[in-house]
This record gives structure tokens, sequence and C-alpha cells, in this order.
């Protein structure tokens, strides 16, 4: 993995620490979602929460021939609430991830040639619409004051790819085999 271009490995630096902080955020929030009374939506927030980990080590190994220190700038969402409130964070971080952040990122490495980070940044954005659909999916439910109802998550753990109930054959995303998700 390489990268060499400092407008892309500042991209890289960012998504790693916006990644980094959702998947802790997603575990606290999976916590209060249990605690409500939600024990399907806080699966969804474990299950989730370990795709934003996908996603913060395939920027992380992108970056991994760049050594040193720097101080890493990421929008965060932040505030803890109910679980229909903090399914809304998860939407608005998620919905900005998508249509911004992500949208330049990608654009950004593909215009300074930067093949690695291209991938790193699709697959992320990829499974982030998904995570937008999810997270809307449970609020509408929590709403009403019920569990969703699901059997499994399944993550890719190549791209992060989030599919309830059973895995695909292959990744739509990345092509990992459907033996390789990890199950929630
Ligand atoms: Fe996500
Ligand atoms: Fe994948």
């Amino acid at each position: 993995m390489s990268v060499k271009n400092d407008m892309t490995i500042g991209f890289l630096r960012s998504a790693y620490g916006g990644e980094s902080m959702a998947h802790m955020r997603y575990l606290l929030w999976g916590d209060i979602a249990e605690k409500e009374g939600f024990p399907n939506i806080a699966r969804l927030f474990r299950a989730i929460s370990y795709a934003e980990q996908v996603h913060a080590n395939n920027h992380f190994k992108v970056l991994g021939n760049i050594k040193g220190g720097h101080m890493v700038a990421s929008d965060a969402v932040f505030g803890v609430g109910t679980t229909v409130e903090n399914l809304q964070g998860a939407i608005d971080g998620e919905l900005f991830e998508v249509n911004q952040m992500y949208d330049v990122y990608l654009n950004a490495a593909k215009y300074q040639n930067e093949k690695d980070a291209e991938r790193s940044f699709y697959f992320a954005i990829e499974a982030e619409k998904i995570h937008a659909q999810l997270f809307k999916m449970a609020q509408d439910s929590a709403k009403e004051g019920k569990d969703i109802e699901i059997k499994n998550v399944y993550i890719c753990p190549v791209c992060g790819h989030t599919v309830l109930d059973e895995a695909p054959e292959y990744c739509p995303i990345c092509g990992t085999k459907r033996e390789m998700y990890k199950k929630f």
C-alpha cells in the first residue's frame, strides 16, 4: 500500500479519525439501546461499529508507510440522547460521509491517481450508504417504541459491507466470499 500526495494523505488521516470515533460512538449508543429495551438495535449498532473499524483499519494501512505524529481533524457527531436521538445522529453522520466527505475524498484520490486511497474511500462510501438506510429503518421502529425484527447482521471484514439476515455468496462491493463475513 502506498500514498504520496499530501492532500490525499490528509484526507486519509481525517477519515481514519472520523471512522475511529464512529466506531466508539456506536458501541456507546448500542449500550444505550440495550438499556432502553432495543436489543436488536443494539446489535445493529455493534455490527456497524465493527464496519467502521474495518474502514479505519483500511485507511490506516494505506498510510502505513508514512509514520510519525500528526494532529488529526475530523468531523464527528456528539451527543448522548435517547435511542431515537442517537439514531438521528447516526443517520446525519452517515449521510454527511456519503454526500460530502467521502464524495470529495474519493474524487480527490481519483484526481491524484492514488489507487490504494481510492479503494479505501470507495469501500467506505458504499458501506455508509447502507448504514444510513439501516439506521433510518431502526429509527422508524424505535419512534414507535418497537425494536427492529432482524435475524443476524453480517459485516464484510474487508470493506465493511453490511447486510441483514444472510451474507451474500460474494460481497457486492469487494468480492469477498460469504464464509469470511462476521456475524453479529
Ligand atoms: Fe457507517
Ligand atoms: Fe466487502
